[in-house]
């Protein structure tokens, strides 16, 4: 496994073709590992990348204390058989005099996370679109852990016709439901319990789509639950368009849930698709 740091190292280790690319901000588990076992296997060469980018992050967020064990986590990738690893530091990434910007506009980005993250997905489209140019991916694995992420970066790929397929993966998630994320070692244990309800109201959202209520019904159903958790603050529940996040007042096939909120230590999102 060879470990580059420097953007101008990059392209006389890269074959011409049968790249699978993982964008990462390190602290891997094993939603994190998903990803890496799929590129693996549909992939001749992987090639993961570890940045924690700043760019994404607004200021009152947790940029400098998000967590970060570059050793474990190169330790991680070198059992699962992966070829390369990109570790740029911000300095080289983003050098003195950066001023360009990949901004998706409009509705996709502007509700929901990019509502109550101002900036954040154009610091994701900026970060990715800079990774696939230095990467030159065939294909590039994205979760749908971040639903709204994955959707972005779609017509991301799409505008600017970048070369390659983004592959999206299912949330990989605790025994009590609860999906896998590098914050979830900030919450309290008591908060730590009180985090599977986020996907205890997904599922009620889903009973009630299956068991033939509106829109509205599961809607209700799920907030019953998220009302319940002490100490939380929802952001959102909405049930939308699985494209576009208009939210529904119908049901429409792949209509997704979508949740998020913040523990005083810790803001979590999840999300599921509630109508088949
Ligand atoms: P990060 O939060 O490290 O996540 C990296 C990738 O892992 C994302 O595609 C994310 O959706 C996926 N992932 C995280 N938790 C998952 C889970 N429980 N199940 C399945 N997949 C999961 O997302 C980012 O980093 C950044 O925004 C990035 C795309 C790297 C750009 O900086």
């Amino acid at each position: 496994m060879r470990v580059l740091r420097l953007p101008e190292e990059l392209a006389s280790v890269l074959p011409s073709k049968g790249v699978g690319f993982v964008p990462t901000m390190g602290y891997l588990h094993e939603g994190h590992l998903a990803l890496v076992r799929r590129a693996r296997k549909e992939n001749p060469f992987v090639a993961v990348s570890i940045f924690v980018n700043p760019l994404q992050f607004g200021p009152s967020e947790d940029y400098e204390r998000y967590p970060r064990d570059e050793a474990r986590d190169l330790g991680m990738l070198e059992a699962e058989g992966v070829d390369l690893v990109f570790l740029p530091s911000p300095k080289d990434f983003y050098p003195e005099g950066y001023a360009t910007y990949v901004e998706v506009t409009g509705p996709l980005t502007e509700r929901f996370e990019g509502a109550h993250r101002p900036g954040h997905f154009r610091g994701v489209t900026t970060v990715v679109a800079k990774l696939f140019h230095l990467l030159r991916p065939e294909r590039a694995y994205f979760g749908e852990k971040d639903y709204q992420q994955l959707v972005v970066i779609r017509r991301m790929v799409k505008d600017l016709h970048f070369p390659l397929s983004v592959v999206g993966v299912p949330t990989v998630r605790e025994p009590d439901g609860l999906a896998l994320s590098s914050r979830n070692v900030y919450l309290t244990p008591e908060h730590r319990k009180e985090a599977a309800k986020l996907y205890q109201a997904l599922l009620a959202a889903r009973e009630a789509a299956r068991a033939g209520h509106s829109v509205d019904e599961a809607e209700a159903a799920a907030r019953a639950i998220l009302d319940t958790i002490p100490d939380f603050a929802l952001d959102y529940f909405a049930i939308v368009h699985p494209g576009t996040f208009a939210p529904l007042e119908d049901w429409v096939p792949g209509a997704r849930a979508l949740v998020a909120g913040r523990f005083p230590e810790v803001r979590l999102i999840d999300n599921l698709e509630v109508y088949p």
